[in-house]
C-alpha cells in the first residue's frame, strides 16, 4: 500500500523570525530559503508582506529565487494586507497567500469586539478576496486549539465556500492535548460540508511542549500539511520542529506516512538557521542537538560499540551527522576507553586497560569532558606506555 504524502509547510521565515532579536535581513533570508527548497520543503512561508517594507522585499525575492517549493506570504483578512501580498508573490512559480482570523471567544470578543457571525464574514470575504489574486488560498482559523469545534466547523465551511484550498487549524497557544487536537481535526474531516476539497494543517506551538505530539496526532486523524520550523524556533516556547516531525513519519513506517524532505539535509539546514539568527540550538534538542547522537555512561557506551541498535534509533547520516560520538567522561567505563584509545592509535591489552583506566578516573573526576589530546597525555605518561602498541 502506497504511504499518504504529508506536505511540510515551513514557516521559519515567518513564524520562526518572530523570535525576539533574531530578525534576519534579506540576504540571510535568501540563504535560508535557497537551503529549504534543496531540504525538500512543499511550501515557504517567506513573510508577512505588509507588514514592513523589508518583509515585502524578502518576499518578492524569495518568490523569484525559489525553484521548487510553493512561497506563501501571510496576512490578516484585511483587503490592504491580501493586495499587498499578492504584489510580493507576483513572480513566485506557485504563490500561496495565507490569509486569516481568529476564531476563539476571547479573539472575537477581546481582539474584534464583534460577533462569531461577522467573524465568518470576514473570513468569507478574505478568501474571496485572496482567491481574486492566485488559486491557492490557505485560511487560518487563529487560536483554533481554542475554538469550540462547533463553531470552527462552520468557519471552514465558508472558508470552503469562498475557494480556501488549505484549512489551517492552529493551536495558537500551545494550549491543547495531543488528543484534544486529534479529536479537533477528526471532528472537522467528519462534519464540515465540501472538506474534501480542501486539506486541513497542522500549526501548533510549543509553550507545553506538546508541539510535535499535536502535529502527529492531527496527521494520524487526517490533517496533511504539517506547519513547522527548523530547530523549532517561533514565538514564546516555538513551534511544532520540522526535522522532529519528519524523522517521526521516517522512524514509524506503519503510520504509513512520508514526507518530501531530504533528510540528510536535516543537520546542515538546522546549522545554517541557527548562526543566521544567532540562536544557540540546546544540546540535547531531538534530532539536531550536539548531544542527540553522544554516548557518555559506560553501560550506554557498552552498548553502542557492540551494536549501534541498542541505543540508537536513528541512523546519524540519516539526518546529516557524520557519526555517532562514544564521549569520555568520568561515568565512562572500560569499553569506552579502549574504542577511544584505538581511535587516537593505540591497542591496549587489558592489563594495560586496567592500568591506563585508574590514570583516566583520576583526570576524568576533574574534568568535565576527556578529550584527546588528555587521553594522549595519560597513555604517554604511563610507566606501560613504552609496551602499548599502536594501532596497525
Ligand atoms: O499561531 C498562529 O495562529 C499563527 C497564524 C497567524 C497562522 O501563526
Ligand atoms: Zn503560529
Amino acid at each position: 500500500m502506497s504511504s499518504t504524502n504529508i506536505k511540510i509547510f515551513d514557516t521559519t521565515l515567518r513564524d520562526g523570525e518572530q523570535v525576539p532579536g533574531c530578525k534576519l535581513n534579506t540576504q540571510q533570508k535568501l540563504v535560508i530559503a535557497k537551503q529549504l527548497d534543496v531540504l525538500g520543503v512543499d511550501v515557504i512561508e517567506a513573510g508577512f508582506p505588509v507588514s514592513s517594507p523589508g518583509d515585502f522585499e524578502s518576499v518578492s525575492k524569495i518568490s523569484k529565487l525559489v525553484k521548487n517549493a510553493t512561497v506563501c506570504g501571510l496576512t490578516r483578512a484585511v483587503k490592504n494586507d491580501i493586495e499587498v501580498a499578492a504584489e510580493a508573490l507576483q513572480y513566485a512559480k506557485t504563490p500561496r497567500i495565507h490569509t486569516g482570523i481568529g476564531t476563539s471567544d476571547f479573539h472575537i470578543n477581546f481582539k474584534f469586539n464583534t460577533s462569531r457571525k461577522d467573524i465568518i464574514q470576514r473570513a468569507f470575504k478574505a478568501v474571496q478576496y485572496a482567491k481574486s489574486f492566485v488559486e491557492d488560498v490557505e485560511f487560518y482559523a487563529e487560536d483554533a486549539g481554542r475554538t469550540d469545534n462547533e463553531y470552527l466547523a462552520k468557519v471552514c465551511e465558508a472558508a470552503i465556500k469562498a475557494g480556501a484550498t488549505v484549512l489551517n487549524i492552529p493551536d495558537t497557544t500551545g494550549y491543547c492535548l495531543p488528543s484534544e487536537y486529534g479529536a479537533k481535526i477528526k471532528y472537522l474531516k467528519e462534519n464540515v460540508k465540501g472538506i474534501d476539497k480542501a486539506i486541513l494543517s497542522c500549526h501548533c506551538h510549543n509553550d507545553l511542549g506538546l508541539a510535535t505530539a499535536n502535529a502527529i496526532e492531527g496527521v494520524i486523524y487526517g490533517a496533511r500539511q504539517i506547519e513547522c520550523t527548523i530547530n523549532g524556533i517561533g514565538e514564546r516556547a516555538g513551534n511544532t520542529a520540522l526535522e522532529e516531525v519528519v524523522m517521526v513519519l521516517k522512524q514509524h513506517p506503519y503510520l504509513n506516512m512520508d514526507t518530501n524532505i531530504n533528510t540528510s539535509k536535516l543537520y546542515a539546514t538546522s546549522q545554517l538557521v541557527s548562526e543566521n539568527m544567532g540562536i544557540y540550538t540546546q544540546p540535547n534538542k531531538a534530532i539536531v542537538g550536539a548531544n542527540a547522537f553522544a554516548h557518555s555512561s559506560g553501560i550506554h557506551q557498552d552498548g553502542m560499540i557492540k551494536n549501534r541498535n541498542t541505543y540508537e534509533i536513528i541512523n546519524p547520516k540519516d539526518v546529516g551527522v557524520t557519526k555517532s560520538a562514544i564521549v569520555l567522561t568520568a561515568r565512562s567505563g572500560r569499553a569506552a576507553l579502549a574504542y577511544r584509545a584505538k581511535n587516537v592509535g593505540y591497542n591496549l591489552t587489558k592489563l594495560q586497560l586496567d592500568v591506563i583506566y585508574n590514570s583516566f578516573l583520576r583526570i576524568a573526576d576533574t574534568k568535565k569532558v576527556v578529550l584527546d589530546n588528555d587521553l594522549h597525555q595519560i597513555i604517554e605518561s604511563s610507566k606501560l606506555y613504552n609496551e602499548i602498541k599502536a594501532v596497525s
